[in-house]
This record gives structure tokens, C-alpha cells and sequence, in this order.
């Protein structure tokens, strides 16, 4: 396994429509395979794949110690709302409040190509909102209000001093010292 770059704020991939994954083979799992080690180093509880500058339609998720592969994912029900803060691991240390969907139910294939269904609430509920939203090439800030968005692309930027690359290289050893927070996606 490897770790993979980050793709932070700012790159196209992020803002791109990912395409179906025809064939859940060897080469997918290893990427998934990656993408988990690549989370677990970033301390994140979500990573889909737009997020390494691929553009399989799928994501990786860790909630509770549990973790979760999604191939193909599609919302078929949402009920509710919640708001609560969310993060995520392209926008490091910013955070904003997002209303979703209370209770999402989720189709999606597993790691072997096999199709399930997910009932998710509260975080996995949250988390899985988040990350289907970056397979079409949505983010978390883009639910904040113009005010709020502003705020936090300018502290996003400050944060950056200047830095205009693209991705971000996370070591397990960076990422215990700079992230103090559970919750980036
Ligand atoms: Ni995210």
C-alpha cells in the first residue's frame, strides 16, 4: 500500500463530475486500499477518490471503528435535517456548519463489486452526505453562506501563506502533530 497526495482547494478534480466504475477489479482495490491507508494517516473519517486526483466513483468512510467502501453510490432516500460542523481533509483546519439529511438510506457496491444498502443516521449519515457530494464535484463550503464562504476561503488562503500547490503530501508523523481534530472528510 501507499500513501497518495492530497488534492486541496483550489484543484480542478475537485469541481469534476467522477465517472461509474464499470468493474470493481484488482486496481480499484488497490486504490481503495490506498485511500484508507492515506485517510487513516490524515487522521480522516472520510476520503473519496476525486480527493487523490482520481475519478472513480468512490469513497472510503471510517466511522465508530467501522469501515466502509462505497462503489457507485446513490442516495435513494433522505429524511430530516441536522446541522453540525463539518471538515474536510482538501480544506485542512477549516470548518463550517452544514445542514444535511438527518437519515440517508444508500445503494452502493462493496469492495468486491457486490451491491448493498446502507441505513445510516447522525455521522455515518453525515459523512456519507460529504462524501457523495465530492464525487460530483461538491464541498462542504459550498453550503455556507456567502458570508461564511468568504470567511473561510479567506482564512483558507491566509492559512496557505501564498502556497499555490495543488496537493498535500500527509506522513503518519505530520499528520499526529498537526491535526488535533477527528472529523476532517
Ligand atoms: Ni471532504
Amino acid at each position: 500500500m501507499s500513501l497518495l497526495d492530497i488534492y486541496v482547494l483550489g484543484a480542478p478534480i475537485l469541481r469534476q463530475e467522477t465517472r461509474v466504475v464499470e468493474n470493481v477489479d484488482d486496481g480499484v482495490r488497490r486504490l481503495i486500499d490506498d485511500m484508507f491507508e492515506t485517510m487513516y494517516a490524515a487522521k480522516g473519517i472520510g476520503l473519496a477518490a476525486p480527493q487523490v486526483g482520481r475519478n472513480e466513483r468512490l469513497a472510503v468512510l471510517d466511522i465508530d471503528q467501522k469501515p466502509y467502501v462505497i462503489v457507485n453510490p446513490e442516495i435513494v432516500l433522505r429524511e430530516g435535517a441536522h446541522k453540525a460542523e463539518e471538515g474536510c481533509l482538501s480544506i485542512p483546519e477549516i470548518y463550517g456548519d452544514v445542514e444535511r439529511a438527518a437519515h440517508v438510506k444508500v445503494k452502493a457496491l462493496d469492495r468486491d463489486g457486490e451491491p448493498f444498502e446502507l441505513d445510516a443516521s447522525e455521522l455515518l449519515a453525515r459523512c456519507l452526505q460529504h462524501e457523495i457530494d465530492h464525487l460530483h464535484g461538491r464541498l462542504f463550503i459550498d453550503y455556507l453562506g456567502l458570508l461564511k464562504r468568504r470567511a473561510a476561503i479567506s482564512k483558507w488562503e491566509k492559512l496557505r501563506k501564498g502556497d499555490k500547490s495543488l496537493t498535500r503530501t500527509v506522513t503518519p508523523r505530520e499528520a499526529a502533530a498537526q491535526h488535533k481534530r477527528d472529523e476532517e472528510l
